[in-house]
């Protein structure tokens, strides 16, 4: 099988059945695992081979059973992105209009942020629910935050590992399939993907997150599911805050309506696909008027309460963040030497600044500090005076401190003439 695929054939269902059976029950070695991963890494899979692998993934562990909870169950993924906390508040809004938001995240590794940590810098808040306990808190009250569970494509967990120390990770047919497995595992209908491009995302080129998208769109036909994707532009951060507490501050003000534009514009734009495909709503312009509904009368937020509550946190985050949050030891602010437009935040460089004070993990096995972070950044195209903040540091020593000042003084560019950033949402693919 190994020799077919290096020579380019097009290996059958039952062939990457085997394969995918070799990683999950121990059968094949890795270095036969790792030889046909750069065998599919060089010559690539087909549509039909993609689907048959994230099938084999999905079905190499247990696929959560949620026909007991009412209506069309909808999830989000994004590729991942600096500053990019859009899960939370989304799941709430979409849940509190009505459409059941299952959903299984991940952690944050090297410069992108991980929603599962966010989460836990909420006092109490638990991740780590069985399936059955997910299934049974997304029967009761339409959504569930957690993390990947081990029965949950093991596979996956196996094949990832090779192909992040063996230069296999870059390969679209395989990005698509080690996502979809784990998101059609947890019982879904439908999903809307963002999938960003840029300097601070996994994608760089937008050609390459436009194939991405498709991939992973085409995955969803083949498997009977309503699989849409938008296509969003990650080269500064999104939003005015990247950590962990200070991203769960910026959510619960997004869910009052007062999150900075940026942010609100693409969670409302995933909002309203999820509206759609979860069958809330008639078109897009009904479904935008329903997100911007719940968030006024606060419903909204009293969803994130709710799933706050289910899952053993202090749900009065929502009316104190800042009292009940974790905080840093120092919040420093970061002057403007000079006054000026704001030509450049580099997202890439500010991701770094920030794992540098902690709130990020460079090995999986590494702990954050959910108090550190940035907020207050300025966006590009901002007028700043001489003196004001360009962004505040929260910082738990003062090396780490002064190191993510230098980072972020090479980050934030001001100076003179209008600067405009590109578009957000560039495409919707679906
Ligand atoms: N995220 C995943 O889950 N899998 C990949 O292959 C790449 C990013």
């Amino acid at each position: 099988m190994i020799a077919r695929k290096r020579d380019g054939a097009v290996l059958s269902e039952a062939e990457i059945q085997a394969f995918v059976r070799g990683a999950t029950d121990g059968s094949w070695a890795d270095y036969q695992l790792t030889a046909m991963l750069m065998a599919i890494y060089l010559n690539g899979m087909t549509a039909e081979e993609t689907a048959a692998y994230t099938r084999a993934m999905m079905n190499s562990g247990v696929v959560a059973d949620l026909s007991q909870v009412k209506g069309i169950k909808v999830d989000k993924h994004s590729t991942g992105g600096v500053g990019d906390k859009v899960s939370l508040p989304l799941a709430a809004m979409v849940v509190a209009c009505g459409v059941p938001v299952p959903m299984i995240s991940g952690r944050g590794l090297g410069h992108s942020g991980g929603t599962l940590d966010k989460l836990e810098s909420i006092p109490g808040f638990n991740v780590n629910l069985s399936l059955e306990a997910y299934r049974e808190q997304v029967t009761r009250i339409g959504c569930a935050l957690i993390g990947q569970t081990a029965d949950l494509a093991p596979s996956d967990k196996k094949l990832y590992a090779l192909r992040d120390v063996t230069a296999t990770v870059e390969c679209v047919p395989l990005i698509c399939g080690s996502i979809m497995c784990k998101k059609l595992a947890e019982g879904i209908d439908g999903l809307v993907l963002d999938v960003k491009y840029g300097r601070g995302a996994f994608m760089k080129e937008i050609d390459r997150a436009r194939e991405l998208a498709h991939g992973m769109v085409e995955i969803g036909r083949e498997m009977g599911k309503d699989v849409r994707a938008l296509i969003t532009a990650m080269d500064q951060p999104l939003g005015r805050a990247v950590g962990n507490a200070v991203e769960v501050a910026e959510s619960i003000a997004c869910l009052k309506g007062e999150g900075p534009a940026d942010l609100m514009e693409v969670t409302y734009a995933l909002g309203v696909e999820m509206l759609l495909i979860g069958g809330a709503a008639k078109d897009a312009d009904a479904a935008q008027a329903m997100l911007e509904g719940v968030v006024h009368s606060g419903a909204a937020l009293n969803a994130f309460r709710a799933v706050i509550e289910a899952q053993g946190g202090n749900a009065e985050v929502c009316d104190d963040p800042d009292g009940l949050l974790p905080r840093a030891a120092q919040r420093v602010p970061l002057q403007a030497l000079e006054a000026g437009v704001v030509q450049d935040v580099d997202a890439m460089a500010v991701a770094l600044a920030a794992l540098k004070l902690g709130a990020g993990r460079a090995r999986a096995e590494d702990a954050v500090d959910h108090a550190v972070g940035i907020t207050d950044l300025v966006k590009i195209g901002e007028t700043v005076e001489k003196g004001q903040p360009l962004c505040v540091v929260h910082a738990n020593d003062d090396d780490t401190w002064a190191a993510a000042e230098v980072m972020l003084r090479d980050a934030i560019v001001v100076g003179e003439g209008a600067a405009k950033a590109p578009p957000l949402i560039v495409e919707r693919i679906g």
